[in-house]
């Protein structure tokens, strides 16, 4: 964090009052909740420990990088053990699983609290801006300390600094918001890649999905706060970036200054020391010509788009409320494929939707063949209450679903296989992201197509470009070596 910032918290007067505006509110808090972190550590006679755990997707991941800095800046320790003093789980309500994931290590949590009466538990994210989980909680979990959603995560310091000073759980739920505050502490997982948030929220309201209730409504950052973020990012060493939003394509709409997200990228592209761009998610209906004829002649943008397709059959993405129909979603990959040839296409698909056949599970299979996607995440729909999909008459029978979803993955795994496979013999850039979890002698590298390779090399090269040979492709990866 930029250090005038860490100057400015040393230097405040917790005798006065906290301030009304942000982010110095949350500078005062954070210069409060120090006091209270140091007087326990000469209670516990050791410096307390911290666990986060992140659940769902990149942008809960990013979020947690802001729990996590501003917890190691109050003093705690880091660590990756639950049976921590302060354990906090940021959580993802996408889908059903992902809750039930959540309520069983909240369980798990009750055996270490029994026995460390200094832990605190804190629950945010998604999940916590649904009433009904709140309602859970309340009566089940009592072990909970602390409760907020997604559009105060900004206030966590202040929040934290009340479960020193309040018994009880707390629980601080807004409905939505519009405020976005800057400057902020925030640590990163890896020193030389980093995501940024480049908007929050969702205005799209597929019928199946929970996320524009729980993210509120689309708000695009500052252009201005973005570039100096990354700016900052690049000055301390990071050289892959991914620019993150639900759906990137409709980045500036809102500002007062319009922007698209394709003069974003160039503005991002120019940033000295950023070597590889990234963005997630794309939604194909904004998606435009603008962006394709960016990435083709960018040198920095990474050869991968994520393209959520969901579903093949236009009855079904009409029903979802996708705005797209079958034909339309081809054409524009193949547009793409022919104007950038070494992209990789990746999807997002659903099995299961109120009202899917097996016809329609088989439209869906058409697209995966002939688009030929290099990955695609394959999901059973889940009913997530409050979504108009949810109050859909015909949902569909368990077996149905199975049925449809073993066969969409088969045909998904076969022709991503002989995607991918194509790049066998060829030299490609990797960024060495760190040493093989299996064998310690290779490294693990991301090509800019997104596929990852594994190959002999030092420790010493992570966070380095590498130009690495891929020798063998092994279903979903490549074995590799590197050259000069
Ligand atoms: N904004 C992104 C997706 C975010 S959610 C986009 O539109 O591309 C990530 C994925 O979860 C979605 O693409 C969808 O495939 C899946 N998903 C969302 N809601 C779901 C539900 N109710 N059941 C099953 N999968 C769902
Ligand atoms: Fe959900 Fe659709 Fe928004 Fe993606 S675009 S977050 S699937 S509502
Ligand atoms: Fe899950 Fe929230 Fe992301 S619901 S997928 S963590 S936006």
């Amino acid at each position: 964090m930029n250090q005038e910032i860490l100057k400015e918290i040393d230097s405040i007067d917790l005798q006065s009052k906290a301030p009304e505006t942000e982010p110095q509110r949350q500078y005062y808090f954070i210069a409060k909740v120090k006091e209270h972190v140091k007087a326990l550590t000469e209670e516990l006679g050791r410096t307390p420990t911290c666990c986060v755990t992140t659940f769902g997707c990149q942008m809960n991941a990013r979020d947690s990088e802001k729990l996590t800095g501003i917890l190691r800046l109050v003093g705690y320790d880091i660590i990756e053990d639950e049976n921590a003093d302060f354990v906090i789980f940021n959580t993802c309500t996408v889908r059903d699983n992902a809750n039930q994931r959540v309520y069983g290590r909240l369980g798990e949590l009750k055996g270490f609290k029994k026995k460390n009466p200094h832990m605190k538990i804190a629950l945010c994210g998604c999940m916590m801006q649904e009433p009904t989980v709140i309602e859970k909680i309340k009566t089940s979990y009592r072990i909970v300390d602390l409760i907020f959603g997604t559009h105060n995560i900004y206030k966590f310091a202040e929040l934290l600094n009340t479960t020193f000073e309040q018994k009880g759980m707390i629980i601080d739920i807004w409905e939505d918001t519009d405020k976005i505050v800057e400057d902020l502490p925030i640590e990163r997982k890896y020193p030389f890649k980093s995501g940024i948030n480049i908007m929050f929220g969702c205005n799209n309201f597929c019928s199946y999905c929970i996320v524009p209730y729980v993210r509120g409504r689309e708000r695009s950052r500052n252009p201005k706060d973005i570039i100096r973020e990354i700016e900052a990012l690049a000055a301390e060493g990071v050289v892959e970036v991914m620019l993150l939003g639900q759906n990137v394509n409709s980045y500036g709409k809102n500002l007062p200054e319009p922007m698209t997200f394709a003069e974003l990228l160039q503005e991002v592209e120019k940033i000295e020391g950023i070597e590889r761009i990234r963005f997630m998610t794309s939604h194909p209906k904004d998606l435009s010509e603008e962006l394709i004829q960016v990435m083709k002649n960018s040198k920095k943008i990474c050869r991968h788009l994520h393209l959520p397709l969901q579903a093949g059959s236009d009855r079904i993405l009409k029903a979802m409320n996708r705005v797209y129909n079958k034909e339309q979603y081809i054409a524009l990959a193949k547009h793409i494929r022919e104007e950038i040839p070494d992209i990789a296409i990746t999807t997002d698909l659903i099995v299961g939707f109120p009202g899917e056949t097996l016809e329609d599970v088989e439209e869906t299979i058409e697209v995966v063949k002939e688009v030929q996607y290099d990955n695609a995440f394959t999901f059973i729909y889940s009913k997530r209450t409050g979504t108009p999909a949810a109050a859909m008459p015909n949902q569909v029978p368990e077996e149905v679903v199975k049925e449809g979803f073993d066969k969409l993955l088969k045909t998904v795994q076969e022709t991503a296989r002989e995607r991918v496979k194509r790049y066998e013999g060829m030299v490609m850039d990797a960024l060495v992201e760190e040493v093989n979890e299996h064998d310690a002698t290779l490294l693990t590298g991301r090509l800019s197509n997104n596929t990852l390779v594994h190959f002999p090399g030092d420790k010493s090269l992570i966070g380095k470009i590498v130009n690495v040979k891929l020798d063998k492709y092994c279903g979903f990866y490549y074995m590799g070596s590197m050259v000069e």
